[in-house]
């Protein structure tokens, strides 16, 4: 398949030519009833409520506009869409005017275009006539409207009053606002409120004197997240890129999806040749309709970043300098190495780790490398420390690990649980949308031991309940709800009696039933009051279409698994699963974790969540792929790395993932690495892990290869290479090539092979291939005979499993408990900017928003520590130590601390300890014992630290610098 096909030519109208569609001026209508009208001596029907600017450009009939844009709701401020209407007065402006039957509609006639060409003339006699040099010459709304009407020449001069000399703000790190080119049309105001929900614009002043504010001062200085919805919106260069400043119009664009979240935006790779201009969000985007957040819009030049290792690389011994070789040299290597380990202490000592940031192709032949190739299902991923619990507890109950609705289905919803989940940090875009569904009116209940942006910085939002729970209490929380639902006679019979096993019900029932489980009995545990507790419940299972969002909060717990199964087991109760506006919802972290975890990159199980033990689906994929396979389920993560320390775990082919950062007990994964005999890390640069490798392939940037991400509705995205790879290759053909390497021959000519080979093996992708994904966008699975272009809504008339299954989820408080030494609770999470460990965003300037990770405390436990804003602070757990700098705030409740990862140097999972969730080994991030105290200077780990990455840097001849933060 040759990728030269996805690009488009360019259009030379406006820069929404790139979105594979027109704009309709004002968004589409949902009504069943039916319009009919004329316009233009054009005959045109369309849903009620349908504008006649939508209704014309329908018909193809192009009615001039600059406020209007079909992301947003009509506005009428500029009057250049007017239209004559038979048997109406006056001129009418058609973006705000709603069809009607009968209608005859006229949109060119000679005193529409005198009206039209007097509007522009005032607009531009107000504008700087430096089109020719201006960034945005030929993808101007308004240049194109001023040829539209026709307008020629303007009488007025600039010697009246004008805005030509009012100053740019420069503030903000990726976007230009240059008030001399703004015609104050009020799209950008309006996207940052109806799209982004942030209202961190207005209009001040009046007449001739409005003018678009951000905040008191400057965008920086504003409430504004750089989402980038007004520059979206902006119909001239008044809002534009730096790059587009930089490097000119875009040439053509190619459709692919961003490698942040698992929202999963598509964005358009706007490019001059190999070069990315700027990533626009696709309009036509299943998970973000057009919409973005800052890294997904602005925070790609990781990508093409410095710091990038674009050679490979061996050494013998990790305090060897490293020698650059050719790729030849390099897999020849890493192959005799893993032959030599395989020989030596047999093939149990070898595993394999892939990242939620590869593609399903990616982690397809990793798995399959692993499986086929050594026999060994020592696969794992770091699905591991995020959301092995979903998976788990939603295959138990549901019958499918995944979640249940698309995005959008939360626009049905009339109550909105989230649990343990920051949507606005870690799920930008459909926090937006979730917000919007909120304005509209849906009632909001939040389960989180902090105080979240949704409601802490929403305007316009509150939330119902905010049950501030102590961490570590989720399961008595759950148990609480349900406690009032099946005592206060809420559980919905009929619906349990028809869709679940009845007998697992009761059970559960019963369970929940017993006074221990009342909110009375666990109000003290949880943290939170009886009646507040009996409210909520109340909310959810009466309030209408109830719909659970959860996160990691859920989830990095001993009992992640517990509370997973007694989400389900509550949305089953009440029957809020299987239609529209309710569900469970994991939020997944990272891109591609729903995608990673379909693809097998479990140890005990195949593509599709196919046990291994399993002798059909055995003899299946030793049919496929000719080699015996092993019955018994591989090393997870925490195994790999307690039988490395041990002595019998000797070899780890890391793809992308960064377990030295990452995982928990930093100490404890960096003595098993160096205990390693040949650690491989394939990744863009020298990442923790990697200071612990004897071989490092370089990998291959999202722009740079093809393949597909799954988002966390089960939206299989296309991944599409808009420029060569720096490395060499993509990531896959690096994994076949180091099969091949080692005797078991991998042969695919390009990605779209390898889902081919997913789609014939797995029965819930039968129907997916890349073709389809080009005609479609995107696919939901299960996606196959039944169902051939996917399946947004899980569970509808059956649960996957056939009934639903109840499980009795008893609370066992984890052993991680505060004590004298120990008194307070640290827990983390993630902040907008950031992603993950950073590695990707810490090379952005994104830093400009979050440099260093810092550690929240409430007044009350700041002040008995005698701490300030600002101080210095030694966090101690029972694992280690770090010094993080202090952050004094009330959005954490007394008792509790809370941390950010980003930052390697910050060593947060230092002090995370080795507890796991009883289930899947899911790391207890949310609940580490500590204490606080002011410090003056850097923990020892932090020191040994500082000191180690400098000499292997060094060894990779790297400044120190450079590397790390920009
Ligand atoms: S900045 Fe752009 S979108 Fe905003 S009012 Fe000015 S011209 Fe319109
Ligand atoms: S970038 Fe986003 S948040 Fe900032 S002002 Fe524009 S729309 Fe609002
Ligand atoms: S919301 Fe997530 S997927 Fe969308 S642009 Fe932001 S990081 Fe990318
Ligand atoms: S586009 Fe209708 S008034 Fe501006």
């Amino acid at each position: 398949m040759d990728d030269i096909k996805y690009s488009k030519p360019v259009n030379e109208q406006s820069r929404t030519s790139f979105d594979d569609q027109v704009d309709y001026g004002t968004p589409a209508q949902a009504s069943n009833v039916l319009v009919t009208l004329t316009i233009d001596d054009r005959e045109i029907t369309v849903p009620e409520g349908t504008s006649i600017m939508r209704a014309s450009i329908l018909a193809g009939i192009n009615v001039p506009k600059l406020c209007a844009t079909d992301s947003l709701e009509p506005f009428g401020s500029c009057r250049l869409c007017l239209v004559e209407i038979e048997g109406r007065r006056g001129y009418p402006a058609s973006c705000t005017t709603p069809v009607a039957p009968g209608l005859n509609v006229h949109t060119q006639t000679p005193k529409l275009a005198d009206i039209r060409r007097g509007t522009m003339e005032l607009y531009i006699s107000d504008h700087p006539l430096d089109c020719l040099t201006c960034a945005t010459n030929g993808d101007c709304e308004l240049q194109d409207m001023a040829g539209a009407v026709g307008l020629r020449e303007v009488r007025y001069g600039y010697e009246g009053e004008n805005h030509l000399k009012a100053e740019k703000d420069e503030s903000n790190p990726y976007f230009s606002f240059d008030p001399s080119k703004c015609i104050v049309c009020s799209r950008c105001v309006r996207a940052c409120e109806e799209t982004q929900g942030t209202f961190a614009l207005t209009i001040s002043g009046r007449g001739f004197e409005s003018k678009v504010a951000a905040g008191i001062t400057n965008f920086m200085d504003s409430e504004c997240v750089s989402c980038g919805a007004c520059v979206q919106a902006c119909p001239t260069a008044t809002l534009i890129e730096k790059t587009v400043i930089e490097a000119g119009t875009p040439e053509h664009s190619v459709t692919t999806t961003c490698a942040y979240c698992g929202v999963g935006c598509s964005f358009n790779a706007e490019m001059k040749g190999e070069e990315v201009v700027r990533m626009t969000p696709n309009k036509n985007g299943g998970a973000n309709h057009g919409h973005s957040c800052v890294k997904g819009r602005f925070a790609w030049g990781y990508a093409t970043h410095q710091d990038r290792i674009t050679t490979p690389m061996i050494r013998k011994n990790i305090n060897d300098p490293w020698q650059a070789v050719s790729w030849d040299d390099a897999i020849n290597y890493a192959a005799s190495e893993l032959n030599r380990i395989n020989a030596q202490y047999g093939k149990d000592a070898i595993g394999g780790i892939t990242s939620s940031r590869c593609t399903n192709e990616e982690v397809y032949v990793t798995q399959k490398l692993l499986r086929a190739g050594f026999g060994v299902n020592n696969v794992d991923t770091c699905a591991r420390v995020c959301h092995s619990p979903t998976g788990y507890g939603l295959k138990q109950t549901l019958g499918e690990s995944a979640g249940t609705q698309t995005f959008d289905s939360v626009m049905a919803s009339d109550v909105i649980f989230i649990i343990g989940a920051n949507p606005t940090d870690g799920h930008p875009v459909f926090a937006s949308q979730m917000k919007r569904r909120l304005r509209e009116g849906a009632k909001l209940i939040i389960a989180d031991p902090r105080e979240i942006d949704m409601v802490a910085n929403s305007p316009h939002l509150r939330a119902d309940f905010h049950l501030k729970l102590r961490p570590g209490t989720n399961v008595a929380l759950i148990s609480a709800i349900a406690h009032v639902v099946v005592t206060e006679g809420l559980v919905d019979e009929a619906f349990v009696q028809e869709r679940c096993e009845w007998d697992s019900f009761v059970a559960w029932r019963d369970f929940v039933a017993k006074a221990d489980n009342s909110p009375e009995a666990l109000a003290t545990e949880i943290g939170v009051d009886a009646a507040t507790l009996r409210a909520a419940a109340r909310l959810y299972a009466t309030g209408g279409n109830a719909a659970i969002y959860y996160g990691l909060g859920v989830t990095e717990h001993s009992q992640g698994s517990t509370m997973v199964m007694g989400i389900a087991n509550l949305a089953m109760a009440t029957a809020n699963v299987g239609r529209e506006g309710v569900g469970v919802n994991p939020l997944r972290g990272q891109n591609n974790v729903q995608g990673s975890c379909d693809m097998g990159s479990m140890p005990h199980e195949y593509p599709g969540y196919r046990h291994v033990s399993d002798e059909a689906t055995r003899s299946l994929f030793e049919a496929a792929w000719g080699r015996p396979l092993s019955a018994e389920p591989g090393l997870r993560i925490p195994n790999m790395l307690d039988y490395a320390i041990e002595g019998s775990f000797k070899a780890l082919y890391c793809v992308g993932e960064d377990i030295a950062q990452s995982d928990p007990d930093t100490q404890h994964v960096t003595h098993a690495l160096e205990s390693m005999e040949c650690v491989i890390v394939q990744d863009l640069f020298l990442n923790e892990t990697a200071m612990y490798a004897h071989i490092f392939f370089p990998g291959a940037s999202f722009l740079e290869k093809s393949g597909t991400f799954t988002n966390a509705e089960r939206r299989i995205s296309p991944v599409r290479r808009v420029m060569t790879p720096k490395n060499g290759y993509e990531d896959w053909e690096i994994t076949a090539m180091l099969s091949s390497a080692m005797g078991y021959e991998m042969k695919y000519n390009h990605a779209s092979e390898i889902m081919d080979e997913i789609a014939a093996l797995t029965p819930t992708f039968s129907g997916v291939s890349f073709k389809k994904l080009d005609e479609l966008g995107s696919i939901q699975w299960p996606c196959n005979d039944e169902n051939p272009n996917g399946t947004p809504t899980m569970h509808i008339d059956e649960f996957v499993r056939g009934k639903g299954k109840f499980f009795v989820t008893e609370y066992v408080p984890t052993t991680e408990k505060v004590s004298g030494k120990y008194p307070l609770i640290l827990t983390t999470g993630r902040i907008l900017s950031q992603y993950n460990v950073g590695a990707q965003t810490r090379r952005t300037k994104n830093v400009s928003w979050h440099h260093e990770d810092l550690v929240e405390i409430h007044p009350h436990d700041a002040a008995e520590r005698g701490v300030k804003e600002g101080d210095w602070v030694g966090i101690n757990s029972r694992a280690g130590e770090t010094v993080l700098r202090v952050k004094i705030t009330d959005r954490v409740q007394p008792g509790v601390i809370y941390t950010t990862f980003h930052h390697p140097e910050s060593g947060a999972n230092v002090i995370t300890t080795d507890n796991s969730d009883w289930a899947t080994n899911c790391p207890e991030f949310k609940v580490t014992a500590v204490q606080v105290t002011r410090v003056n200077q850097l923990s020892d780990w932090q020191q040994h630290y500082k000191s180690f990455s400098e000499a292997q840097l060094a060894f990779a001849g790297r400044d120190q610098d450079a590397a790390r933060v920009e």
